[in-house]
């Protein structure tokens, strides 16, 4: 059959609020033309992010009346840790109440003044945790990863060789070596397992450990499985024990590729870091058998895990991706191609060229998008990463609207409603203002900066 259908029946339905184009004028104005400012019932279609915005399933559901609550030794940990080590065999599994809060710990332990972490692109958490503590956090990712409109397999992929020349003159100040899969910031793109092997290679050759940022890890192992020949007859669960033989420890956010609102770990093998990470984590988050989370959202993730990882649910989610992509395309929309593993990415510099980068044409798309149809995406560009510590400013390689696809949410009439939004807006693109920032906090601006339009 040609139409790859959502893998799924709806038991329960959460009702849309419908606004008019005259309203959402009116709301994106009231909360500052910062999109994280609005109201979630004041939008239609909701693309901020697909981190916590999964639809569980019945088992899921079920799964967290099995919840333990205990403060220690809670049976929900030693399900959750099993089902962890199922796919990704570290020993020490050290549950938080998030990725962040991971990526906190770690930074912690491996953080400092003059340091270096390299990875193929870091999230904004993920960047702010690192330099919180002195570290210079590189984005290394393959030359052909900057570039949207170029067609490859492997977006994703570290540039080994920068990396190489990385580890020659600054070796001494990198004190782990981090990848990103799949790579968010980089347009959703996937990373081939030959590029993890080869990393691991440099990694053991100048004697780093290497970290993955797992948030995506299916997705990214689908890929693989459909991308990379020599793993088109391996089982995604397979491939996903392979990528993590390769690593040292891994940073999770359990809201997105384990269907869970809300949760993450840290996992190590070493025992000397895993005892200093249960030490902060005690500090900062709770006990080893529970960290940040209730048993309930223990017991859920473990469900969810075994859930992400079937092959008709990850077709269906790359599949229904690439359609919007696909869509999008052949109307005229620049973007980013081949599509994501968990996001469409519109490239606004491209749609919108008469805007400047600092007036911010991917913040400005998104703003339209809203006005158009109530579709909330989020801004991936100069507003997100320009302003640099040093407190100059300087343009994003990219300028990209991400639409963030929640797990198991959104139907395909709803994905053609959006494909006619952007219908609309193509009309009209020379129209769109660009947008000054009137205010904006010391770090992370995006998330509060208030904005307006130029010449507004
Ligand atoms: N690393 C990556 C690659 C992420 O995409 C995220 C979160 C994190 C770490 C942090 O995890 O949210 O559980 O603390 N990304 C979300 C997003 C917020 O919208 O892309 P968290």
């Amino acid at each position: 059959m040609k139409t790859i259908i959502e893998p799924f029946r709806i038991k329960t339905v959460e009702p849309i609020r419908m606004t008019t184009e005259e309203q959402r004028k009116e709301l994106i104005k009231a909360a500052d033309y910062n999109v994280f400012s609005l109201k979630s019932e004041d939008v239609i279609i909701d693309l901020l992010t697909d981190s916590g915005t999964s639809a569980m399933s019945t088992k899921q559901w079920a799964a967290l009346m099995q919840g333990d609550e205990s403060y220690a030794g809670s049976p929900s940990y030693y399900h959750f840790e099993q089902a962890v080590k199922e796919l990704m065999p570290f020993k020490h599994i050290i549950p938080t109440h998030q990725g962040r809060a991971a990526e906190a710990i770690l930074s912690s332990i491996f953080g400092g003044e003059g340091k270096i972490v390299p990875n193929n692109t870091h999230f904004d958490t993920t960047r702010a945790n690192f330099e919180s503590t002195g570290i210079t956090a590189l984005d290394l990712v393959i030359e052909e990863g900057k570039d949207p409109a170029l067609e490859h397999p492997f977006k994703g992929n570290m540039d080994l060789d920068k990396l190489e020349d990385l580890l020659r003159e600054s070796g001494d100040k990198i004190p782990l070596i981090m990848t990103t899969v799949t790579n968010n910031a980089g347009g959703g793109q996937p990373v081939s397992m030959a590029n993890i092997r080869a990393t691991k290679a440099l990694c053991d050759k100048y004697d780093k450990p290497f970290f993955i940022d797992s948030c995506r890890f299916a997705e990214n192992a689908y890929f693989i499985k459909i991308r990379e020949e020599a793993y088109a007859d391996t089982s995604v669960v397979d491939i996903v024990r392979e990528m993590y033989s390769y690593a040292d420890g891994m940073t999770m956010s359990a809201k997105k590729d384990a269907f869970a609102n809300m949760g993450g770990w840290l996992a190590l093998n070493d025992d000397d870091w895993a005892e200093q990470a249960r030490t902060r984590l005690i500090m900062t988050e709770g006990f080893p058998t529970y960290g940040g989370l209730s048993g309930r959202d223990l017991e859920c993730i473990a469900a969810g895990l075994k859930e992400i990882v079937d092959e008709d649910y990850l077709h269906y989610r790359i599949r229904s991706i690439a359609y919007i992509t696909e869509k999008l395309d052949a109307i005229g929309i620049p973007v980013m191609k081949p599509g994501g593993g968990h996001a469409v990415f519109i490239d606004a510099k491209k749609m919108l060229p008469h805007i400047p980068a600092l007036q911010y044409p991917a913040q400005a798309l998104a703003v339209q998008l809203y006005i158009t149809g109530g579709i909330r995406g989020v801004e991936i560009g100069s507003f997100m990463f320009g302003r640099q510590p040093d407190g100059s400013e300087v343009a994003a390689p990219m300028e990209l609207v991400r639409l963030a696809m929640p797990r198991r949410v959104y139907t395909q009439s709803q994905a053609d409603y959006m494909i006619e939004c952007f219908e609309e807006i193509y009309k009209k693109a020379g129209e769109i203002n660009g947008m000054e920032i009137t205010w904006e906090p010391g770090s992370l601006r995006h998330f509060t900066s208030r904005l307006k339009p130029v010449d507004a």
